[in-house]
């Protein structure tokens, strides 16, 4: 293929960019590139509204390899949304352990009892009534409408805003109100007219992922190099500056008793319903026998774990938990559970006497 075919032109974007019969082309040419290069994911497969619903849930911030097997395990848990409504959530929060970001889980569960409570058990198509469900925003409610009913919604993702932003060489930062809006909008223009969103939102977003990457995008095999105003891809999308990271200190209790170790819920929204070490309010003059560092927002925290003795009372939000079954037997947050991995392993395989 030679260059100049593919050359990429620099025309200053206009307001009716596309026109309704460029917007047709391009749908024509996405689609046709998305018949012979998407991938088959199970959700595409079998795009049933309830797993629609759980893979949009788990793909929130988590790669698609990644939720493959989580997925697979989930549905054979919890085949039907009524299965997963009646579930309790510490089963939920159990089966969602290992995906992070445990608000994705318990937000999943009350939509499923939701849609079981105020929709029959059947998902709506509406996006609007689908972003009255608990942890469904206006980008889920967009996939849910299209990838599960086919509607022409618009569903603007980190994938798909890079791919509009650079078909229209965007200049506002995406992250800003300008950008979103400029990109929703855009989205909206591009989409078929009457059903075909599933196919026409899934090629935009295979696009994203496939081709049009954050770094080193593939225009020579891109099928809509032509209509794109990217002067310089990899500089597109723009986002505003970002916000200092703050480290922050966390300490927490490795209490042993007859067997058994202490763990204590977590009850704000974030993390709430996970369990963790008990939460130590100054760090003793001890070594820390563990130590590990993880993001938080805009904070790099330390969490650092020191032995303690056991308490006289027990907080209402504090249990015991067999030594042996704590890993499996509670969900725990991704760096307790690293904590409490490293910790049974040490206590199993203690270092030999010098
Ligand atoms: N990311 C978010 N939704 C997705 C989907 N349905 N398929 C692949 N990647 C996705």
């Amino acid at each position: 293929m030679q260059l100049a075919e593919v050359s990429l032109e620099s025309r200053p974007v206009s307001d009716d960019f596309p026109s309704p019969s460029e917007a047709q082309v391009i749908r024509r040419k996405l689609s046709a590139w998305f018949r012979s290069h998407g991938r088959e994911l199970p959700w595409r497969t079998h795009p049933a509204p309830y797993a629609v619903l759980v893979s949009e849930f788990m793909l929130q911030q988590t790669q698609v390899a990644t939720v493959l097997p989580f997925f697979s395990r989930w549905m054979q848990r919890f085949p039907t949304l009524e299965s997963l409504a009646r579930a309790s959530e510490e089963d939920v929060l159990t089966l969602w352990q290992g995906l992070g970001y445990y608000s994705r889980a318990r937000n999943l569960h009350r939509a499923a009892q939701s849609v079981l409570e105020r929709f029959e058990g059947r998902l709506p198509q509406n996006p609007e009534h689908l972003a009255s469900l608990p942890g469904v925003g206006a980008y889920t409610a967009g996939a849910i409408a299209s990838f599960a009913f086919d509607l022409p919604a618009p569903a603007v993702d980190a994938n798909i805003a890079r791919v509009l932003a650079r078909l229209a060489d965007l200049t506002h930062p995406i992250d800003s109100t300008q950008g979103r809006d400029f990109l929703w909008e855009f989205a909206r223009r591009l989409l078929p007219s009457e059903s075909g969103g599933r196919a026409h939102n899934s090629a935009l977003m295979e696009l994203g992922a496939l081709l049009c990457t954050p770094r080193k995008p593939r225009c020579h095999d891109c099928p809509v190099s032509t209509h794109c105003h990217a002067k310089d891809p990899e500089a597109v999308p723009r986002k505003s500056p970002r916000r200092k990271i703050v480290p922050l200190e966390e300490n927490a209790a490795w209490i042993l008793h007859d067997h058994a170790l202490l763990l204590e819920q977590h009850t704000g929204r974030r993390a709430g319903g996970l369990w963790k070490l008990p939460a130590l309010a100054s760090p003793p003059t001890l070594a820390p026998i563990f130590q590990t560092t993880y993001p938080f927002t805009h904070h790099k925290v330390t969490l650092r774990v020191f032995p303690a003795p056991p308490p006289p009372t027990l907080p209402p939000n504090q249990r015991w938990f067999p030594i042996h079954s704590a890993l499996d037997s509670a969900p725990l947050t991704a760096p307790h559970r690293r904590a409490l991995s490293a910790l049974l392993a040490a206590a199993e395989n203690p270092p030999a006497p010098p």
